[in-house]
């Protein structure tokens, strides 16, 4: 980490907007001025002009029961109306919403007034299915149109969604279909990846099967279901409902009621430092407003003219916020692809770029580093100059790879802005204004206008620059995390108790501010770890290890990875018998399988590594610390604490 830190730091180049780009730029550095003179005048402005209320709200604020905060609480609005039917009444509804690219090259173009019909069908469809204001709607979808429409329709209806990322098992949908006692699963029978259809459909019959005796209470009466992939699905009669029956035959008049600014809009799923995955809740008008904003500001968005293009799932936060809300809110015009960047070929993306002529892009840095693998030569046969903003999101950037992004996709010229937030945080909270900022690689440096970030040591003291701690939000914002569905208890715990008497959120992230008082991000400060750009609990993936017959103890670290940013490394202690009976080839690849099938190929172990024994504490606490030194190849560090400070040169012999 040091190293890391003293790296980062010595970079020194800077790279300031150009006079035509901050000239033309929707955000000017005034907005830091208006939101620091009256933070609650600023986040008042920005809810009245950016979205339409039904009723408005006369108090910005209600923050006399911290850390439970209310924004706009008395003003009414639609969240799918404002995403929707207000630019089809404002005479854009033959702009076109989505660019929808299928994995294996069709393409379907969706304007505003075409989304809104399907949405207004879909939203009688579910009526008819009897989802009221507050019930939860699990969407497990492919990265299809019909994706968005369920997330707006089920807004519509001032009902709560929940998106499962397709990639997870059914075990996990499962789990999080019963933590939000869903009522209505929609899901497609399968979807393209890698140049195959993956299907979906079996993971929700097993996620609903066979719960007799499992003391769990079935909370779905139907799953509707959207043809893509064309495979074959088992049916259940009266349950199951092709959308492609019922939405086309439903009417296309619905009125979109207005509810209020804190009814619930989704919960999300993230995980923590525990197994349980938590379930982050989204309220309604603060979300959309600093959505909205942020997507405006931060991509420079002119909504005439540019073509954005958000790389993220649906089923992750970035999805929910810039590919769902953000932009629809902000009517634009936006790409959606369904497949991986590699299938057909390695440059699907950049062909992607040139033929919408996308000129805003939104990816992550282990999207970039593996580009940066393949090489230069692959994005150079494609015309990329229509872009003119770059983003970044999910993990530290490092400087090599924000400078490659800069100067190979986008020729030397565009602004980069690495945005720093979270599930929780639901917008973006540290991010550079590409016509405001002067950036530097490998920073996120500053907090948006109305957004007060600080780094501070243990005990809340602000750090000073130069100096490095944990990251903190001061004040609430508007679109907070409202709780973790259903564990009150939990949400304090997490984010509230450790600064407490100051009343700051803890982000659970390192960070550093530099001599220019500019943050640096230095990764998680918990048991949590980034692959890839998206969040696992180690505790999560040691209960499916133990879960497994042959696993008698598990540890979990995230080594240091150049592609991934961290990698999932497991040491398993194997039961005798299984030892025995098995070679330890099987059962390494059996266990990486595993976890693979029990929580998602996300979260597959690279290394697994049979160990005799685990280094403990005298009070048995694993020393994760140690195991990463291992898993990361580098010297074993201070052992001093173990009950056997043999155990880690036994371990590093027989990782050896
Ligand atoms: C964690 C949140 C926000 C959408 C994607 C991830 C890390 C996120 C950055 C960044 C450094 C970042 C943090 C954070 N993170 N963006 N620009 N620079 N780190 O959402 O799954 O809720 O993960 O991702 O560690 O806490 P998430």
């Amino acid at each position: 980490m040091t190293s890391q830190i003293d790296h980062l730091l010595n970079e020194t180049r800077r790279f300031a907007p150009s006079a035509e780009f901050a000239e033309n730029a929707v955000a000017s550095g005034e907005l830091y001025a208006e939101a620091g003179a009256d933070r609650e005048a600023f986040w008042g402005r920005q809810a009245r002009e950016l979205l339409d209320w039904q009723t408005p709200f006369t108090q910005v604020l209600d923050w006399t029961n911290p850390p439970f905060a209310q924004w706009f609480a008395d003003g009414t609005l639609n969240v799918a109306y404002n995403c929707l039917d207000r630019h089809v009444a404002a005479g854009n509804g033959d702009r076109v919403a989505l660019l929808w690219e299928g994995e294996p090259g069709d393409e379907r173009r969706i304007t505003y007034a075409e989304l809104t019909d399907e949405v207004k069908r879909l939203a009688n469809v579910l009526t008819g299915l009897g989802i009221v204001a507050g019930d939860r709607v699990a969407i497990y979808l492919p990265m299809i149109p019909e994706a968005i429409a369920a997330m707006l329709a089920v807004a519509r209806l001032g009902a709560i969604h929940s998106v499962v990322f397709g990639g997870f098992s059914a075990d996990s949908l499962r789990s999080r279909i019963d933590d939000a006692g869903a009522k209505l699963v929609i899901t497609a029978d399968g979807g393209y990846r890698k140049g195959k259809v993956s299907a979906l459909k079996p993971a929700v019959d097993l996620a609903l099967a066979d719960r007799n005796g499992s003391g769990v209470q079935e909370t779905v009466e139907h799953v509707l279901v959207v043809r893509r992939g064309g495979n074959d699905v088992d049916w259940t009669e009266g349950r199951d409902i092709w959308w492609h029956d019922a939405v086309p035959a439903a009417s296309a008049e619905h009125e979109a009621e207005a509810f209020p600014a804190e009814n619930p809009l989704f919960i999300l799923y993230t995980s923590g430092t525990t197994g349980k995955p938590k379930g982050i809740l989204h309220t309604s008008g603060g979300y959309l407003t600093q959505v909205a904003a942020t997507h405006r500001n931060v991509f420079d968005l002119h909504p005439e003219s540019d073509v954005y293009w958000c790389t993220a799932d649906v089923g992750w936060i970035t999805g929910h916020s810039y590919v769902a809300y953000g932009p629809l809110a902000n009517g634009a015009t936006q790409v959606l692809y369904e497949g991986t960047p590699d299938s057909p070929h390695p440059g699907r993306w950049w062909e992607i770029i040139q033929k919408y002529g996308v000129t805003i892009f939104y990816t992550a840095p282990t999207a970039i580093r593996s580009f940066m693998k393949i090489g230069r030569q692959v994005p150079a046969q494609f015309d990329l100059t229509s872009l003119r903003v770059l983003g970044s999101v999910g993990e530290p950037i490092n400087p090599e790879a924000w400078v490659w992004y800069r100067s190979v996709i986008g020729a030397d010229r565009t602004p980069i802005v690495d945005t720093w937030w979270q599930t929780e945080t639901g917008a973006i909270m540290i991010s550079a204004l590409p016509g405001v900022t002067e950036t530097k690689p490998g920073s996120a440096q500053v907090p948006q206008p109305g957004i007060t970030i600080d780094v501070v040591d243990e005990s809340g003291t602000h750090v000073g620059n130069g100096n490095g701690g944990l990251l903190v939000v001061t004040e609430p914002w508007p679109s907070m995390l409202r709780g973790i569905w259903g564990d009150p208890e939990r949400f304090v715990e997490t984010y509230w108790e450790k600064f407490a008497d100051r009343g700051y959120y803890f982000a659970g992230d390192g960070a550093r501010l530099d001599e220019d008082g500019d943050i640096w991000l230095l990764g998680r400060v918990d048991d949590v770890m980034n692959v890839s750009g998206h969040r696992l609990s180690t505790a999560e993936i040691e209960s499916a290890l133990v879960a497994n017959e042959a696993v008698a103890e598990a540890a979990v670290v995230g080594a240091s990875d150049e592609t991934t940013g961290q990698a999932v490394v497991a040491f398993v202690i194997i039961k005798e018998n299984y030892l025995k009976q098995h070679s330890p080839e099987g059962l390494v690849s059996s266990l990486r399988g595993w976890v693979g099938e029990q929580i998602g190929p996300i979260a597959r172990p690279r290394d697994v590594y049979i160990v005799g024994e685990l280094p403990k504490t005298r009070s048995g606490k694993i020393m994760r610390r140690l195991l990463r030194d291992v898993a990361e190849g580098r010297e074993v560090g201070d052992t001093t604490t173990l009950a056997d400070t043999m155990v880690m040169s036994v371990i590093s012999a027989q990782v050896k």
